[in-house]
């Protein structure tokens, strides 16, 4: 697999995660080291679509931690139930938050960002990690980034 990603530029959201799905599996598949296969994820998801902050807290003893990620440097470590992140890891589930300044406890990073995505990472039903994404844009995610940022995950899952 050749370490380039084909990205109609003008085509839709769907249509680049449709695009990028297949490319991503080629690139992780068979890469058994979770920590490349997030990041190489994270440059992918930067690259696509642009977004302000993408990237990947994991599980450590009993806090998140920071990951490989794409974007301005952000806060190391997050509580269980704090924030967005801390809350997804919390509750095993997918946060969609139109305006972070709406969110009770969002953990401002960075200033700039106006609403975000974050998705747990399941294996064996225990939250590993969880993907974030931000964006500098009010109201920039919804169930399609849902559903192939779900399926990008899926591909981790299942590479182990
Ligand atoms: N906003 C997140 C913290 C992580 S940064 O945005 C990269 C939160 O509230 O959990």
């Amino acid at each position: 697999m050749s370490e380039e990603l084909y990205i109609d530029k003008n085509s839709s959201r769907e249509e680049k995660y449709k695009s990028l799905v297949p490319q991503i599996q080629a690139l992780i598949s068979g890469e058994p080291d979770l920590i490349a296969n997030m990041a190489n994820i994270s440059a992918a998801l930067k690259e696509v679509f642009a977004f302000w902050w993408v990237g990947f807290y994991l599980v450590k003893n009993n806090e998140l931690v920071l990951g490989p990620f794409q974007g301005p440097v952000a806060c190391t470590r997050i509580a269980l139930g704090k924030g967005v992140c801390g809350s997804s890891w919390k509750e095993a589930k997918t946060i969609i938050v139109p305006d972070v300044d709406q969110f009770p406890g969002h953990i401002a990073c960075s200033s700039a960002s106006r609403s975000e995505i974050v998705l747990p990472l399941i294996i064996n039903n225990e939250v590993i990690a969880v993907l974030d994404v931000d964006s500098e844009h009010l109201n920039h995610f919804d169930s399609i980034d849902e559903l192939y940022l779900n399926n990008i995950l899926n591909l981790l899952t299942n590479n182990e």
